[in-house]
């Protein structure tokens, strides 16, 4: 008779070392729940390593994709699983303007800034530490001031909490000491037949926007909010993200594939339903809920087979997709998109809920 058994399975995070970034140990938390459900994120750069889930047989698959091993994390690689900041998506020519100067940025994807610059939020080792009375973790860090060229020391803090409705929360918190630009997001590429079950083309969609942001040739937005009916675009009824991905458009010959923000229908301070993603033949699903008021959909596009991932699995051209909630693209310097300018005494507040289930 082996030791009495608590009534109720406690809420459980581990955590293990995962080698090191230029001498600074990092390490690997795992949450879990009830429903076998299990979620891995290390310190470098926050970044998710791995959601397994259960398919409607009850099969688990990882469907994340990413590395085994720090060293495929320290290797330039298209964002896998990373937490993304300072500023997520484009600012176009690498610049912006605020409070009557110029700041000048890293144009790191052609002419414009991309995701944070080029030592973004995703490299850097974080603080965490497990959240109580929760299967959570939180990550802090300070972004000096002047770091990657932006103004303002920022506070940053970002939650992942797993609950036993399966749903991961992250919540993401900044307060900075002069004027900046904040926008964060999550990477994560999903798979919902597995990591590496292929191509992502059968999944079927669907995303909560009667509009989107067009962009022209570099993606940067035009600064039109265009109407999705009629376009490859239109994702307001389940759609298989292959039907119509190489449609002869302008938009998706610039976005050799998906590669758009929408602007999500509602709004307000709980997050609502933004998307919502279903693998037929697994069954898997992921309900995407968000406070923010844009998603861009990325189908990993630039994916091309020369990365090798978990096992050993080369991640193909679309094998992965991004629902990335956040601020609309360029918003610096697009006076008419909702700002994305975080003042001294106040704090910026996101929240994105991932609900993970079957069909
Ligand atoms: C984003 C961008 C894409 C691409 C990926 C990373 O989501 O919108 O164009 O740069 O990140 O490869």
């Amino acid at each position: 008779m082996g030791a009495e058994q608590p009534a109720a399975a406690q809420p459980a995070v581990t955590r293990q070392p995962f080698g090191s970034a230029a001498g600074t140990p990092v390490e690997v938390y795992t949450l879990t729940n009830r429903h076998g459900v299990e979620v891995r994120a290390i310190t470098y750069g926050a970044i998710i390593t791995s959601i397994r889930v259960p398919d409607r047989k009850g099969v688990i698959a990882d469907v994340a994709l990413g590395f085994d091993s720090i060293e495929g994390y320290l290797t330039p690689h298209p964002y896998f699983g990373a937490l993304v900041g300072r500023y997520a998506n484009r600012i176009g020519n690498a610049r912006f303007a605020l409070d009557g100067r110029t700041y000048l940025l890293a144009a790191n994807n052609g002419p414009n800034h991309l995701h944070g610059g080029v030592r973004g939020f995703d490299k850097y080792v974080w603080a965490a530490e497990p959240i109580a009375g929760a299967s959570g973790i939180a990550f802090t860090r300070t972004s000096r001031d002047g770091e990657e060229g932006y103004p303002g020391r920022l506070e940053v803090r970002v939650s992942y909490v797993l609950t036993d409705a399966s749903e991961l929360v992250i919540e993401y918190q900044a307060t900075t000491d002069r004027a900046t630009p904040v926008n964060l997001t999550q990477h994560t590429y999903f798979n919902l037949a597995g990591h590496a079950a292929g191509t992502i083309l059968d999944h079927e969609l669907t995303i909560d926007a009667d509009r989107f942001t067009p962009v022209g040739e570099s993606l940067i937005p035009t600064g039109v909010l265009a109407t999705v009916e009629g376009t490859p675009m239109d994702f307001r009824r389940a759609t298989k993200v292959g039907a119509r991905i190489d449609a002869d458009t302008e938009q998706i010959r610039f976005g050799r594939g998906y590669d758009h923000n929408w602007v999500l229908n509602g709004g307000g301070t709980s997050p609502r339903l933004a998307a919502r993603l279903v693998e037929p033949a697994s069954g898997r699903t992921l309900e995407v809920s968000t406070t923010e008021p844009g998603l861009q959909f990325y189908t990993g596009n630039f994916l091309d087979g020369t990365v090798k991932g978990k096992g050993g699995a080369a991640y193909a051209r679309r094998s992965g997709l991004c629902l990335e909630t956040q601020h609309f693209p360029d918003s610096p310097n697009q006076p008419a998109f909702p700002t994305t300018i975080l003042k001294p005494g106040g704090t910026y507040r996101s929240k994105t809920v991932w609900r993970f289930g079957v069909s």
